[in-house]
């Protein structure tokens, strides 16, 4: 008999979300100051041989990175990583500074995304690079990937040298999985391949390394740290690699289907991922099933990279007409249901426990 998940109902949930919100942005303030400070820098780098400039440094990287921050975000791979703390019986004081480390890295990535993609819109607002310059957007965002090594090296957290060099080994592994899946969507929404040659194997493992890898790296860093044996990081990290594949599954459809008064919530421009070309699973299977004249016409437009209202609502009604979005919903939806088979045999009956299940399902179910 497996586990009885007792139902959590879901104002519990929002409201759980919220207050873990507030927590988390007192952790990200600590682990990256709105303002540079002497203490802070020293932590870092150590103390300078010559001289400071923190209202530069400030200016550099705190200001434009808390812009971006500031804009809100769902937050929800720290929120993960609290959980998975949470449900293996985890310290969470001595965890917490590591929560944050995700959500920066999460920030790089999408702050060098935009300039990857030619986004001009996140969150609602310009891009980082629209906003600060191409300059100081590349610095910022790659300083994200660097600074969450500071906790590793300056913040121990009384962890010992073995449990410290696990969870390295994951953020870098993790580091570099990230750049394969941005450089396989890349190449693909460059035209470098054709698109009906991409399975959706390869779209999956695609979004694997992409999406998946930095929810991996937060479940995989909250096991370690909380004491877990190989096998149970194991498990948790290919349930939350699922999770994020699911979660871009749904962040494609998002793209696709939000429309009129909803598309500014969601904070970027109408038929997005069109312009870009982007090659998503509802595009695999559209051209799988489309009339040839169809799917050539989809295929025209992606790679046009056109801002064109006619052509953008041309090519979404295709993806729209041949049911696309519901067989990319049903494969995301059974993603989630069995990778959680697997996650909830290592977990022992909990709130949390509950409380993960229910958020993950929310995750993939989200509206924007
Ligand atoms: C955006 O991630 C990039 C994708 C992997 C789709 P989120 O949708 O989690 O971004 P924020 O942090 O909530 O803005
Ligand atoms: C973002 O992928 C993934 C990473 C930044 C690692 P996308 O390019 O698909 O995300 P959005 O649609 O711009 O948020
Ligand atoms: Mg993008
Ligand atoms: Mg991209
Ligand atoms: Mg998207």
């Amino acid at each position: 008999m497996g586990v009885v998940v007792r139902p959590v109902p879901r104002h519990d949930l929002e409201s759980f979300l919220e207050s873990r919100k507030e927590i988390i942005e007192l952790i990200l303030e600590k682990a990256l100051p709105r303002a540079m400070t002497e203490d802070y820098v020293n932590m870092l780098s150590g103390k300078p041989a010559y001289g400071y400039d923190t209202e530069s440094l400030t200016m550099g990287i705190s200001r434009p990175v808390w812009d971006f921050l500031s804009r809100g975000g769902k937050r929800w791979r720290p929120i993960l990583f609290t959980l998975i703390v949470d449900a293996l019986g985890g310290d969470r004081d001595r965890t917490r500074d590591y929560a944050a480390l995700v959500e920066l890295v999460h920030n790089g990535t999408i702050i060098i995304d935009d300039i990857e993609d030619g986004s001009e819109m996140r969150r609602g607002k310009e891009s980082l690079h629209t906003l600060f310059g191409v300059d100081t957007a590349i610095n910022a965002g790659n300083a994200l990937y660097f600074i969450p090594l500071a906790l590793f090296v300056n913040n121990k957290a009384g962890f010992s040298d073995d449990v410290l060099v696990r969870a390295y080994n994951i953020y870098s592994t993790e580091m570099i999985n990230v750049h394969l899946g941005q450089a396989l969507d890349i190449s693909w929404h460059r035209g470098e391949r054709s698109a009906d040659a991409i399975s959706e194997e390869q779209y999956i493992q695609m979004c694997a390394y992409k999406t998946g890898t930095l929810a991996r790296m937060s479940a995989k860093l909250a096991a370690v740290l909380s004491g877990a044996d190989d096998k149970t990081v194991n498990v948790l990290g290919r349930f939350a690699e699922s999770v994020g594949v699911a979660f871009q599954i749904q962040d494609d459809i998002l793209d696709i289907v939000t429309k009129g008064e909803d598309r500014e919530r969601f904070g970027k421009p109408y038929g997005n991922d069109i312009t870009e070309g982007k090659i998503t699973l509802l595009v695999i299977k559209t051209l799988q099933r489309a009339p040839p004249e169809e799917a050539q016409t989809l295929l025209d437009t992606l790679s046009q990279h056109t801002r064109e209202k006619e052509k953008l609502d041309a090519a979404i009604d295709i993806i729209e007409r041949h049911g696309a979005i519901e067989s990319a919903k049903e494969i995301a939806d059974a993603l989630v249901i069995s990778s959680w088979e697997e996650a909830r045999k290592v977990l022992p009956a909990c709130e949390a426990k509950d409380m993960l299940k229910l958020f993950v399902h929310y995750l993939v179910e989200r509206k924007e």
